[in-house]
Order: C-alpha cells, then sequence, then structure tokens
C-alpha cells in the first residue's frame, strides 16, 4: 500500500512538489501517494488534524502556514527552532514532529549544484521575511567571511542579527544589517534574495556595486526572470540562478525524513527546467 503525504497551502494549485516526491519515489521504487492539500486561511490546525485521521503519514508545509506549523508541531528539529517556522510535518501515533528543510535546501543548491563554497565568502542576504529567516542560520552554519542583512525595513534585519548573536555556536561569524543604501560601498561573493519582491515584479532599490567579481546572483523566487536577476546581470554577476533547485533540493531531505532514503536531485532539477 503507498504512503500518504501531501503539501498544505493556501493557494497550493501551482506546487510542483507532488510532481518531486512522484519522480523521487519512482526513482527510489517507493510508492508514495502525494498530493495537494487546500486549507483554508482560519483552519490549518483542523485541516492537519483531518490528514491525520485519514491515515496520511506527513506533509509538507507552505505560504502562509508555515509558524503555524511551528505552532502545531509538539517536536521540533533544532533548524526548525532556528528557523522559527515549519516546512515539513512527521504525523506519529502520538504526536506531530516539525522540521524545516529550507536552509539545508539553498545551502545544497549553491554547494553542490551551483558549486560555490559559501565557506569564506562575503554573503549579502537581502530580506528579512519568514523566508530569510528560513536560510540565515543555515548559510551561517557554513562559515562565510561575513553576512550582510538588507531590508526595507532595517529594524526586522537588526533583530535577526540579534537572535543569531544570542546564538553560541554562531559568534565567530561576523553578521551585521544595512539599509539598502548603506551597503554601496561593500561588495559580495554571493547575494540572495530573500524577498517576496518577485512576486510584484518590484525593483529592489540596490546599490549596483553590490556584485564583487564572478559573484553569485540567488533569488530564492522560480519560474520566472524577477527584477532582482535582470539587475544582477546588468551590473556584473558573474552566475545568476533562480529557486528552483532550493525546491527540489528541501523536497528531498524532507523525503529523506519520511523514507530513510535520499534520492537524487539533479535529474529533477534537470526533468523540471525542461
Ligand atoms: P516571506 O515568507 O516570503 O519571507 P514575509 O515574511 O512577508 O514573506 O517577508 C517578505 C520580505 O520581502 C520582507 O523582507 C519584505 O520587506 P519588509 O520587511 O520591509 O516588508 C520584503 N519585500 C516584499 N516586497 C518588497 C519590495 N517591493 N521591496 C523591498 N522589499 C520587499
Amino acid at each position: 500500500m503507498s504512503s500518504r503525504f501531501a503539501v498544505i497551502g493556501n493557494p497550493i494549485e501551482h506546487s510542483k512538489s507532488p510532481i518531486i516526491h512522484h519522480a523521487f519515489a519512482t526513482q527510489m521504487g517507493i510508492e508514495v501517494d502525494y498530493g495537494r492539500v487546500l486549507s483554508p486561511l482560519d483552519r490549518f490546525v483542523e485541516t492537519v488534524q483531518t490528514m491525520r485521521l485519514e491515515g496520511y503519514r506527513g506533509a509538507n508545509v507552505t505560504v502562509p502556514f508555515k509558524l503555524e506549523a511551528f505552532n502545531l508541531a509538539n517536536q521540533l528539529t533544532e533548524r526548525a527552532h532556528d528557523a522559527g517556522a515549519v516546512n515539513t510535518l512527521v504525523f506519529y501515533e502520538n504526536g506531530i514532529a516539525g522540521d524545516n528543510t529550507d536552509g539545508i535546501g539553498l545551502v545544497r543548491d549553491i554547494q553542490q549544484n551551483l558549486k560555490i563554497d559559501i565557506k569564506d565568502k562575503r554573503v549579502l542576504l537581502i530580506g528579512a521575511g519568514g523566508a530569510a529567516e528560513g536560510v540565515l542560520h543555515p548559510v551561517l552554519e557554513q562559515q562565510p567571511k561575513l553576512l550582510v542583512i538588507t531590508n526595507r525595513t532595517l529594524d526586522k534585519a537588526l533583530n535577526m542579527v540579534k537572535k543569531v548573536e544570542d546564538k553560541e555556536s554562531l559568534r565567530f561569524v561576523s553578521v551585521n544589517a544595512h539599509a539598502f543604501e548603506d551597503i554601496a560601498s561593500h561588495s559580495f561573493d554571493i547575494v540572495i534574495n530573500a524577498t517576496s519582491s518577485g512576486l510584484s515584479d518590484s525593483e529592489l532599490p540596490l546599490p549596483p556595486s553590490i556584485f564583487a567579481q564572478q559573484a553569485l546572483a540567488y533569488d530564492m523566487m522560480y519560474g520566472r526572470e524577477t527584477p532582482f536577476i535582470r539587475f544582477a546581470k546588468r551590473h556584473g554577476a558573474g552566475l545568476v540562478a533562480d529557486g528552483l533547485g532550493m525546491l527540489v533540493e528541501q523536497a528531498a531531505e524532507a523525503f529523506y525524513l519520511w523514507h530513510g532514503v535520499m534520492p537524487k536531485t539533479a535529474p529533477v532539477i534537470a526533468s523540471l527546467r525542461s
């Protein structure tokens, strides 16, 4: 009998997660039934409880429910705790475990797929919302030389820095927050756009000098060329990437949690791109 999983979100109809998980399952010779569940905005907890009664074994959680999933889980991994959000749930008879695979997904896409080491690099993280919080610790664990967080609302970036400063194991990395206009004198080897500005096709008011020679410009959005990617191409980034690889990598880590085997991601990324 195949085991049941789904991605929960609102909206959810465009999610590629079912395609990705079924591709992994075929590759590994496992039977998996992975669907999409549209949860009403005010009914996330009830939606999860119903799924448990229906025999689902776990779920991925996407916008806008990652914080509610964090609050619902009665057991959290350290990385879910660090992210303050949950994107993967495992249902047990006696409770729900919550994990966050987004950060490791980004790190693997940059390091294994794009073959760029984060260690000793100067990294700029743009954004201070849920997406940025979700990747901050895993990026810092790779020991960049410097990480600057910049955000339209500077206070949110300053709060992220403060949280990191409270964490003993990350004290050795230099982490700062600056307003967009105050990063003009810096250049970075890796620039990650974790804002949702691409959704509205908005330009970010970034100084054009931020890209060091051969810099990677990474947009966590996927599916179309964002103004950030166009800006990066115009202003000297050596390599640009969208978030499709991250999407597949975070799915692979969730697949591993549920099934105990790690699928190959490269063929799935290639097939989604084609
Ligand atoms: P997500 O879960 O996608 O991170 P979020 O928590 O609402 O969503 O955060 C959205 C992020 O994108 C924030 O950093 C937001 O900046 P503010 O904190 O100033 O709101 C950023 N953002 C969204 N649209 C933007 C725009 N047009 N220009 C600059 N930043 C933008």
